[in-house]
């Protein structure tokens, strides 16, 4: 187990500890929290939330982006640029340490593919990926090949325009994506939920559908959340102090 000198006694640390340890299909939910440490600006923080700088329905919906275009997809290139200039932090790191112990499966919310880059397989997108590309209106034949450079890109033979491959107010989830994460949250016997404000369905029930299966909820987060209510245990910490404290973790590699 890692130092514990480094993270003050936390009500709740030892019986998550516990918990986690006799664990044997562990479902795991994190939101923009889990990114913050890494430098993503989370979606509702006061201070550093995206949608400070914008209004979310201008923005992150079809109609916006049919109305423009051009705007949108710089939000998004700006968005991809800021993911890409950052790093998985520790609590990234701890997933694919948990891993790597027991079965774990790891859905998440957020679009910015940190807990891949981390290492972490079979990661769940329920809000799709930012670096993915779709079409809107496509004629099928769409694809990076026929694609025009411009802001956005179009497709030359059709004229259709590209999209960031993520989910937009008001737009289903991926089906596969929600079906594979509702059947977990049903099947698991431990749900931690790491760094989410818990307000945006369909997400934000999957703890609720572990908890009445059975399952007990740790919720990690520094701040109240509307899933505080579903969880056995709170533990008000930052993810990357957090989880390297509830399971062994890898001696740190030499040199
Ligand atoms: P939010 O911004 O709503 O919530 C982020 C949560 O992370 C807050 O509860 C913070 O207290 C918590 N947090 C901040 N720093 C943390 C840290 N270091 N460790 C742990 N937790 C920390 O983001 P989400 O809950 O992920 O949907 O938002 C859910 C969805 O709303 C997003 O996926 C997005 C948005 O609309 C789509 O884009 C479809």
């Amino acid at each position: 187990m890692a130092d514990e000198s480094r993270l003050p006694a936390l009500p709740g640390l030892e019986e998550a500890r516990r918990l986690i340890g006799g664990a044997s299909n562990i479902f795991v939910l994190t939101g923009a929290g889990i990114s913050a440490e890494s430098g993503v600006p989370t979606f509702r923080d006061a201070m550093t939330g995206l949608w400070e700088q914008f209004d979310p329905e201008e923005l992150a919906s079809e109609a916006a982006y049919r109305r423009q275009p051009a705007l949108v997809w710089q939000w998004y290139q700006h968005r991809r640029e800021l993911v890409a200039a950052v790093n998985p932090n520790p609590a990234h790191h701890a997933l694919v340490a948990l891993a790597a112990q027991k079965p774990v499966t790891l859905v998440t919310q957020n679009v910015d593919g940190l807990h891949q880059r981390a290492g972490s397989a079979g990661v769940i997108e329920l809000h799709g990926n930012l670096f993915a590309n779709k079409w809107l209106d496509g004629c099928g034949r769409c694809s990076e090949a026929t694609a025009l450079p411009g802001m956005p890109p179009r497709c030359n033979l059709c004229g259709a325009l590209m999209r960031p491959g993520v989910v937009w107010f008001g737009e289903d989830l991926p089906r596969v994506a929600r079906y594979r994460a509702e059947h977990v949250a049903q099947t698991c016997d431990l749900c931690l939920v790491v760094g989410t404000s818990g307000l945006v369905y369909p997400a934000a029930g999957l703890p609720g559908v572990a908890r009445d299966h059975g399952a007990p909820v740790i919720v990690v987060n520094p701040q109240p959340s509307a899933l505080d209510q579903t969880a056995d245990i709170v533990l008000s910490a930052a993810a990357g102090a957090c989880l390297p404290q509830l399971w062994p973790q890898p001696a740190p590699s030499a040199g």
